[in-house]
C-alpha cells in the first residue's frame, strides 16, 4: 500500500510517501520544509505567519515528496494527515489540502493524532539498542514489537507517558500538569538567550560544560597538577515531582528555578562557561524526572517494550541515559526509539500512523475537521 503522509501542525511543511506491507515499511521520500528560521526572530512559533508558510510550501512539498519517491498521484492508495492537535491556523491547511486532494483523486482519507504519529515514527528503521545485529533485521523491516508497551512523549506541546497494550490502544497514565519537557527547554533557553528552538541549543551548551567536566577529571587521574574545580559552575536545579506518587510532571518551576538563578546571577551570566553549566544542570533535571518515572511506569505496568518519541527524543543524552536505566533496571523490557530522522515533526510518521489505522477509515470524510486539542483516539473510536 502507497500512503502519502502530511503534517502541518505546528511550524513545518512536512509530505512524505511510504510503501507500507504488514512487515516491511519503506519511506519513498520524506520532505520537510521548516520555518525555524522565520519563527526565531519572535522567539516561538507565530501561529498566522505559520499558516501563511504552510499555504504557501505545501504544494511544492507535495510535488517534491511525489517526484522524490518516483511515482504519481495514481499510485497512492491513501491519504493520511495531521488533524490535530496543534495550530488551528497551520492545521487547517493541511487538513483541507488532503480532503481536496482526495476529493480530486478519488482517494481514502484518514485523519491522524500528531502525537499517534510521533509514536508510529518507532517503526521506521528504529535503531535497538538492546538488541543483536542479526535480530535487528533488514532496513525497512518492521521489527517485532511486544505488546503491552509504555512510551514516554516528550515533545514541544506534550509530555506524557502512554500505556498501550495493543495497536492503536491508549491509555494516558501520567501527563504534564503545565509546561511540556519541550516548551521548557524552549523557554529556558528564551531566558539565556540561546534562541529557538532551543532544545538543540541547550543540548549543545549542555555538551559543553560535560567536556570541561571530563576535561578536568582526565587531567586530575593523569597525575597532573591538579586543577581547581571551579566551584561557581556548581549548580543544583530541583527534579519536580520526582517523588510524586503519580506519573503526572511538573517542568514549570524547573523554568522559574532557572528564571531566578539568572537574575541572581547577572554578572555571570556573560560568562559562556557559567550559561552552559546551567544548561548541562537542567538538561539533567529533566532527564532525571522522564527516566524515573519511566522506570516506575515500568515496574507497575509490566510493559515488554518501552518506546521514546516526539522531537525531545532527537536528545542524544535522554536516548543515552534511558537507554542505560533501561539495562540496568529492567534489562528484559525492550527499549526503542526513533531514528533521529524522524524525531521531529515530519510526515512519514503519519503517514505510518495512517497505515496502522487504516481500517478504522471513517466514511464520513467530508466532514473531516481539523482539532486543536484533539485527544488521542482509541482502537475503538
Ligand atoms: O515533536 P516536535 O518536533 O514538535 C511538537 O510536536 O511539539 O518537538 C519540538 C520540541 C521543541 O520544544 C524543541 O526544543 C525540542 O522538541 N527539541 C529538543 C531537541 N531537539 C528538539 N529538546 C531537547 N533536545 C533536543 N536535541
Ligand atoms: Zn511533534
Amino acid at each position: 500500500m502507497i500512503v502519502l503522509g502530511l503534517e502541518t501542525s505546528c511550524d513545518e511543511t512536512a509530505a512524505a510517501v511510504i510503501k507500507a506491507e504488514k512487515n516491511h515499511i519503506s519511506v519513498l521520500s520524506n520532505v520537510v520544509s521548516s520555518q525555524v528560521k522565520l519563527h526565531a526572530q519572535w522567539g516561538g512559533v507565530v501561529p498566522n505567519l505559520a499558516a501563511r508558510e504552510h499555504l504557501k510550501n505545501i504544494l511544492p512539498v507535495i510535488e517534491e515528496s511525489l517526484i522524490r519517491a518516483k511515482i504519481n498521484s495514481q499510485k497512492i492508495d491513501l491519504i493520511s494527515v495531521t488533524q490535530g492537535p496543534g495550530l488551528i491556523p497551520a492545521l487547517l491547511i493541511g487538513v483541507s489540502t488532503a480532503k481536496t486532494l482526495s476529493y480530486l483523486w478519488k482517494k481514502p482519507l484518514i485523519g491522524i493524532h500528531h502525537i499517534e504519529g510521533h509514536i508510529y515514527a518507532n517503526f521506521i528503521d528504529s535503531p535497538h539498542p538492546t538488541l543483536s545485529l542479526r535480530r535487528r533485521g533488514t532496513k525497512g523491516e518492521v521489527k517485532k514489537m511486544s505488546f503491552p508497551v509504555l512510551c514516554l512523549v516528550v515533545s514541544g506541546g506534550h509530555t506524557q507517558l502512554i500505556f498501550m497494550k495493543k495497536h492503536l490502544d491508549y491509555k494516558i497514565i501520567g501527563e504534564t500538569l503545565d509546561d511540556a519537557a519541550g516548551e521548557a527547554f524552549d523557554k529556558v533557553a528564551r531566558i539565556l538567550n540561546l534562541g529557538y528552538p532551543g532544545g538543540p541549543a541547550i543540548s549543545a551548551q549542555a555538551e559543553i560544560a560535560e567536556s570541561r567536566i571530563m576535561n578536568y577529571e582526565s587531567k586530575n587521574k593523569k597525575g597532573n597538577k591538579p586543577i581547581i574545580h571551579d566551584s561557581r559552575f556548581i549548580i543544583h536545579l530541583p527534579r519536580p515531582m520526582i517523588n510524586s506518587k503519580n506519573f503526572n510532571f511538573s517542568f514549570s518551576g524547573l523554568k522559574t528555578a532557572v528564571l531566578y538563578l539568572a537574575k541572581k546571577n547577572k554578572k555571570r551570566m556573560k560568562d559562556k562557561n557559567f550559561t552552559a553549566a546551567v544548561c548541562r544542570e537542567f538538561q539533567q533535571a529533566v532527564i532525571d524526572v522522564l527516566i524515573d518515572k519511566t522506570i516506575t511506569a515500568a515496574l507497575k505496568y509490566k510493559p515488554k517494550t518501552i518506546l521514546l518519541a516526539g522531537g525531545v527524543s532527537a536528545n542524544q543524552e535522554l536516548r543515552k541515559q534511558l537507554n542505560r536505566a533501561i539495562k540496568n533496571r529492567l534489562p528484559y523490557i525492550l527499549y526503542r526509539m526513533p531514528n533521529i530522522k524522524y524525531c521531529l515533526d515530519n510526515a512519514s510518521m503519519i503517514a505510518v500512523a495512517g497505515f496502522y489505522r487504516r481500517e478504522k477509515l471513517n466514511d464520513n470524510w467530508k466532514n473531516m475537521e481539523a482539532f486543536a486539542n484533539l485527544k488521542l483516539k482509541k482502537c475503538s473510536d
